[in-house]
């Protein structure tokens, strides 16, 4: 029965605020569980689709969008990935992650993922509204929590639920629901961001190249077998209109030069961006009948591309933890939900972190910072201690054997 300042009310157990892969990929798991969902974004899926996100996915991830019957198209359109190359002192060195660790990684682009995951919702009659606006978030600390948009044509709505979950990003809106003196927020800025291009030019290597040198970072991936996908550090406050092409270029090519005469094969840039980065934590994840997950609870820097495998491993505890809290258990259940995801989510801050201090030039360093850079770098790819460490950060923990 709809009241009077809405037009619709909707009655469902979950309501999932944020429907980027985090939002559905939760809306999806708890659909396989029998448990009914809606999902909201306050962007179009045009604009999550074209949004330029990380591309690389541990295999268990791969494997779970396999077969919680997400799709198969990774097996065909995804690249899977048995190591990465760390170039630094102008040479190349292998991380073999099969050889180390036995795992490897896929690169296959979160834009994929996000329209994999979309055409399966669509495919199982779940329901995702895109394009809404002024969304509302009530009643969290009741056991019927309530959510209130206005949608694309102006009509307003109501859903009530018994749990919501906060899915949406790292601007997210739910996250600051609780209550400030409840809250802490742990956070690390970087002196640095990534200068990010899309290339229509052939590839350069068949691996992901992870570059140190003493111009600062850069990172070698790939779309496809025609479009490039690079970034190098930049300043924080950098504007993409200083860069023309061969600016960029040039840049690149001293990042990546060394003594093997190695070069990147160029081709017109189709897309500039400068993305800017920090870490950060909240706690708690759970308030009340809310939960926030992915990058609405935690955001890390880009380097290793751990973000939307870190988010994706919330959702997989997130839909058992809600499944058995709408079951016999109760309530209680969503007690299990931070301690399983916070696990994980330190071990990636420190990871990512520690990449990141790895392979970037901070402003006014020393001769000796980039000389012990140098040492540590050593240390990793000189040491099957080092090599093992980062083949298995890099691949991720596996979810299913052993913690
Ligand atoms: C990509 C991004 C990353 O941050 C990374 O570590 C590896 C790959 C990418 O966009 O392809």
């Amino acid at each position: 029965m709809a009241d009077a300042t809405v037009d619709t009310v909707t009655t469902v157990p979950v309501a999932i605020v944020g429907a980027g892969p985090a939002g559905l990929m939760l809306a999806h798991r708890l659909g396989r569980a029998g448990v009914e969902t809606i999902a909201l974004d306050t962007r179009t899926r045009h604009e999550i689709e074209t949004t330029q996100r990380a591309g690389i996915l541990e295999a268990d991830v791969a494997r779970d969008l396999v077969e919680t019957g997400v799709s198969d198209r990774i097996l065909r359109d995804g690249h899977e990935h048995e190591g990465v190359e760390l170039r630094f002192g102008g040479r190349a060195h292998r991380i073999d992650f099969k050889d180390l660790v036995g795992e490897s990684v896929w690169l296959y682009p979160q834009t994929d993922v996000f329209v994999d995951l979309a055409d399966a919702r669509e495919r199982d009659g779940g329901t995702v509204h895109f394009g809404i606006k002024d969304t509302e978030v009530l009643d969290i600390t009741t056991g019927s929590p309530r959510v209130r948009y206005t949608a694309p044509d102006g009509t307003r709505h109501e859903i009530r639920a018994r749990y919501v979950v906060g899915a949406d990003g790292s601007r997210s809106m739910c996250r600051g629901l609780v209550p400030e003196d409840r809250r802490v927020r742990f956070t690390k800025e970087y002196p640095f961001a990534w200068f990010g291009i899309l290339t229509e030019a052939p590839m350069s290597a068949p691996e992901l190249i992870y570059a140190h040198s003493e111009h600062g970072f850069a990172l070698i991936s790939r779309r496809s077998e025609t479009v490039q996908r690079m970034y190098f550090q930049c300043d924080p406050d950098e504007s993409v209109d200083a860069w023309p092409d061969d600016r960029v270029w040039e840049t690149f090519q001293a990042r990546v030069a060394g003594e093997d005469g190695f070069r990147l094969r160029e081709g017109p840039i189709i897309e500039k961006t400068v993305l800017k980065f920090r870490s950060f934590v909240q706690e708690p994840m759970r308030w009340g009948s809310m939960a926030l997950a992915g990058d609405a609870a935690h955001t890390v820097p880009p380097t290793g591309a751990r973000g939307l495998n870190l988010a994706l491993h919330d959702v997989k505890v997130l839909a058992e933890v809600l499944a058995r809290a709408l079951g016999s258990d109760g309530d209680a259940a969503l007690d299990d939900y931070q301690p399983r995801a916070l696990r994980r989510v330190w071990r990636a801050q420190n990871f990512s972190y520690w990449i990141t201090q790895l392979l970037h030039t901070a402003p006014g360093s020393e001769p000796f910072d980039l000389q012990r850079q140098l040492g540590e770098l050593d240390n990793v790819v000189g040491t099957r201690a080092g090599r093992t460490y980062l083949a298995e950060q890099y691949t991720g923990w596996p979810t299913r054997a052993r913690a």
